[in-house]
């Protein structure tokens, strides 16, 4: 196995089913149970929030319960002990990486332990439940209070510094993610571009699964430790 530079890691759902967080698209996943734009939408929100305040305390509630698993352990490992560098970016909106300790995650679609303000536009660390009624920390006002979380329609966060490490990135690593939505979906393909040697770490066959140049399937507490594990011998370091 050769010795990376740049590592860029996207991370989705399927790396925090074994921390007892929902997926999106598995048969009993969240997506089986809302309709997305009831619930993730800007409309949906405009429509109904309270409905959509209280999908996200919900998941909220569910997140700040949960535990990192050995697959969040690995990655924190990996960017703390690889002499390279190793950018987490994730789909997830709950904080399980920094739990794990790895830093300077790039939350792409935002995160749900903290609230936006609509009116300002700060984003305020927030772990109680989100409601209409409430003051932004910020500029003060009433009522403009939503999750910090991108919807279907919105633009993903940090999108440049994403762009930055895949264009030099020599290893790109897709873990728990079905593959389905884009820009994280067509991250893959702009990593083959630059020549990366790609790997899907996943409970089954992503729908880019071809698109990879390895990929390893199972669980991800098994799969992740165990890929990570040669990343590090590789590099002579115990993981
Ligand atoms: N280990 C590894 N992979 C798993 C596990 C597991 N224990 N359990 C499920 N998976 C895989 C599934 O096989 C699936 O391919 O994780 C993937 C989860 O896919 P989705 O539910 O579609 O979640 P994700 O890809 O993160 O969704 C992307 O869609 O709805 C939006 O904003 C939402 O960020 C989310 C985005």
């Amino acid at each position: 196995m050769p010795r990376y530079q740049n590592i860029v890691i996207l991370t989705g759902a399927g790396l925090s089913a074994e921390s007892g967080l929902a997926t999106f698209r598995d048969k009993d996943g969240i997506w089986a149970k809302y309709d997305h734009s009831d619930v993730a939408t800007p409309e949906g929100f405009a429509r109904n929030p309270e409905l959509v305040y209280e999908f996200y305390n919900m998941r909220r509630r569910e997140g700040i319960k949960a535990e990192p698993n050995a697959a969040h352990q690995a990655l924190a490992t990996l960017q703390n002990k690889y002499d390279g560098n190793v950018h987490i970016v994730t789909q997830n909106i709950d904080n399980l990486h920094e739990l794990a300790g790895a830093s300077n995650v790039i939350h792409m679609h935002g995160e749900m332990a903290k609230a936006m303000c609509t009116h300002c536009e700060a984003r305020s660390p927030w772990n109680e439940n989100l409601s209409a009624s409430l003051k932004c920390p910020e500029c003060e006002l009433i009522g403009g209070m939503r999750p910090n979380v991108v919807w279907f329609g919105e633009m993903p966060y940090r999108m440049d510094e994403i762009a930055a490490a895949l264009a030099s990135c020599d290893l790109f690593i897709s873990i728990g993610t079905s593959g389905n939505v884009y820009p994280a979906a067509g991250f893959v393909a702009a990593a083959t571009e630059v020549g990366a040697h790609t790997v899907e770490l996943n409970l089954e066959p992503s729908d880019t699964a071809s698109q990879f140049n390895d990929t390893h399937h199972g669980p991800a507490t098994e799969v992740v430790p165990a890929y990570v594990g040669s990343l590090l011998k590789n590099c002579a370091v115990d993981a």
